[in-house]
């Protein structure tokens, strides 16, 4: 019989066991994950290229190495060799490179397909929106003409240099001065080195930049007008970064791409845990983010033409996992009680001591965090939308495989965070995908026929629009898994504990392979070639799911003496796609009035743009997270038996009166008072 063996392909996440022998490009593709070819597998276009992650991975139980492969053939070695630059301008190293057409398994291995590699790229959905900002950056330019030094008056280059600066900026009245005199300004030592040749060069006429009026970091011959800055939201699962003119607040470029972490773990508890149990775990997750950071600023700054020494600025938020590993500080506390971080304040810090590839001087200022898992997008999420300034109570949601949420009006704040699990980004539900083409994003079912109709990424319309609907679709994104289970749920097929009706006239529901499930397309529908269910696994994923985010919210809402919120913010991608109805219906948001809940995009990503554009915003928002109440919710008593409370659809006590007409037949659940003590 023939041996088989573990492959993880990450960033999908998809896993499963192969026989020995089989290629990675095969594997990968018998696991619904296509890896581009355009040489038939020649070994002579590098399209199919992969990284191998060598050591021990916990969570799969596998090691992990080069050695669990077939050597590298003499072509794929002609190949690799023929492209040093090409390797090292990614970041790769050869040992770790393989061409997954040649590679074939013969042993445990954990594979990432990186973004060029992927047959069907993501979506990600993450762009900048397109919300007004007063533009008061940290960074200003002054255009600085100076008289060159006599032996009348031998000022220094530096002094002389802040004596026109200061003229520059309005702040002194001019005119010569015979003696030196010590300034304001600090100058920044990688500056000061080049000072004396640029000024002669320049023949005393430069355009100086500063930050915070306070130190000069660069200083160029001529006339600029222009300088640049990138905000960059570090999210578990994807990065996105906005690169942005100073001077007129626009955005010039979008780039983004998957967090490359999600090797190491799915969700910052699989990488803090990493971080501990791997003695260079932290460097290794240190180092892919700051190269991928490296990469998507370089092609930010190519599309527009934009020099890397002309970005002067970055301004980074990320959850609290995200933010110590981009400092390279360890993450172990994060996850160990009492849950702190090393530091809440905001941190400046130069761009070259974090081996960022903007202007070496320039300043990387990174957002304060809030709590152990309320982190510095959080805090960009309220700086973007403002909770502290309204008389009403909102409630801001950002869903990931984390879920971070704050409560409160201009007189209080309070705010806690709880795991989700990646169910409800589409990740360990059995044929859960990311978004990308192929997958499904829409579902709706007719409760008579309890038949389905679907929209799949890529593709217009509903599946029944199209007179034959044949091999599109592949998997089902978390949109549409919200959808489903709602689905299912209304629909009469799942009860009110998400338990399968075994008794209905439908072809559909089934016994599967691991229990009870629902059919959605037939495999005829599909590019794998397989049915594709909803699984009542599936559905108790996304109970675990909703009912962890819902005690949330009711605890900040039983910490704020609120029976519901005023209003519903939905930050983060996931918020933007999920129909907000449906999401009531299963009791992922609280009761509300449905007209008030709102998606906002990438609510983090725009509150690391208004830092940048605005430095009376990182004042500002410095001030309010100082006053933010965090509430951890394990240490909260009520918390188990309001979580099987909310294990319901929509809830086992609640009453939903925004969405009860969707469910006329509703009865109250007996086992309810076990929990309600
Ligand atoms: S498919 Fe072309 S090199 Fe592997």
């Amino acid at each position: 019989m023939t041996k088989k063996h573990n492959i993880i392909l990450q960033p999908s996440g998809r896993r499963g066991q192969v026989d020995e022998g089989t290629s990675i490009r095969s594997a990968a593709r018998e696991l619904g994950v296509e890896i581009e070819s355009i040489c038939a597998e020649n070994a002579t276009c590098g399209k199919c290229m992969v990284l191998v992650e060598a050591g021990r991975f916990e969570k799969y139980n596998i090691e992990s190495s080069q050695e669990n492969l077939s050597p590298v053939s003499t072509e794929e070695r002609a190949y690799l060799e023929r492209r040093p630059k090409l390797l090292k301008d990614k970041g790769w190293e050869i040992g770790q490179v393989r061409l997954s057409c040649q590679a074939k398994i013969c042993g445990d291995v954990l594979i990432n397909v990186p973004e060029e590699s992927r047959g069907n790229k993501q979506i990600v959905r993450k762009s900048a929106s397109n919300r007004e900002i007063e533009v008061k950056p940290a960074i200003r330019k002054y255009l600085v003409s100076m008289s060159p030094p006599t032996l009348e008056r031998p000022i220094a280059d530096w002094e002389r240099l802040a004596k026109g600066l200061e003229t520059s900026m309005g702040l002194v009245r001019g005119g010569e001065e015979k003696l030196p005199r010590w300034y304001d300004f600090d100058i920044d030592y990688a500056c000061l080195r080049t000072l004396a040749k640029t000024l002669r060069d320049a023949k005393w006429n430069v355009t100086v930049t500063v930050r915070n009026d306070k130190e000069v970091i660069a200083v160029q011959a001529g006339y600029h007008e222009d300088s640049y800055g990138a905000a960059v939201d570090i999210g578990s699962t994807t990065v996105a970064l906005y690169l942005c003119n100073l001077r007129t607040g626009e955005v010039l470029a979008s780039e983004s791409e998957m967090n490359p972490q999600i090797v190491y773990g799915e969700d910052v508890m699989s990488r803090i845990q990493y971080a501990i149990d791997q003695p260079d775990g932290l460097e290794k997750l240190h180092k892919a983010i700051i190269s991928t950071l490296n990469k998507l600023i370089k092609q930010a700054a190519k599309s527009v033409h934009v020099k890397l020494d002309e970005i002067h600025e970055m301004v980074l938020v990320g959850n609290s996992t995200m933010h110590h590993v981009l400092l390279n500080l360890h993450p172990k506390d994060l996850g160990l009680a009492p849950f702190v971080p090393t530091i809440h304040k905001s941190v400046d810090i130069k761009a070259r001591e974090l081996g960022l590839h903007i202007n070496p001087s320039g300043n990387i200022h990174i957002l304060p965090t809030i709590a152990s898992f309320v982190g510095a997008d959080t805090s960009a999420v309220i700086l973007a939308e403002e909770p502290h300034k309204q008389d009403e109570n909102w409630l801001l949601i950002d869903v990931g495989t984390n879920a971070e949420l704050v409560l409160g009006n201009r007189k209080r704040l309070v705010c806690t965070s709880t795991p989700t699990g990646p169910a409800l980004e589409g990740a360990h539900v059995e044929y859960g995908m990311r978004a990308a083409p192929g997958a499904m994003e829409r579902v709706h079912i007719d409760e008579t026929t309890l038949e389905p109709k679907y929209k799949v990424i890529g593709v217009t319309g509903w599946n029944t629009d199209h007179a034959e609907f044949t091999g599109q679709v592949k998997g089902i994104c978390g949109s549409a898994i919200i959808d489903s289970v709602a689905e299912l749920f209304r629909a009469g097929i799942v009860d009110s504990r998400g338990k399968f009706k075994k008794d209905l006239n439908s072809k559909r529901v089934r016994q599967g392979e691991s229990g009870w499930e629902y059919v959605i397309a037939w495999k005829e529908e599909t590019s794998i070639g397989r049915d594709i269910p909803i699984t009542q696994q599936d559905v108790r994923q996304i109970q675990l799911a909703k009912a962890a985010l819902f005690t949330a919210a009711r605890t900040l809402l039983k910490r704020m003496d609120l029976q519901s919120p005023d209003k519903i913010i939905l930050a983060g991608g996931f918020g933007s796609y999920i129909d907000k109805e449906k999401a009531m219906l299963i009791g992922l948001i609280p009761d509300c009035e449905l007209d008030k809940v709102y998606a906002v995009g990438n609510a983090a990503g725009d509150g690391a743009r208004i830092a940048l554009l605005n430095i009376e915003k990182r004042n500002e928002i410095d001030a309010v997270t100082r006053k933010v109440e965090r509430f951890e919710l394990p240490t909260d008593p009520e918390f188990q038996n309001q979580f099987m409370l909310a294990t319901s659809f929509p809830h086992m006590s609640e009453p939903f009166e925004h969405i009860a007409h969707l469910i006329p037949n509703r009865k109250a659940d007996p086992l309810a008072k076990n929990f309600m003590k």
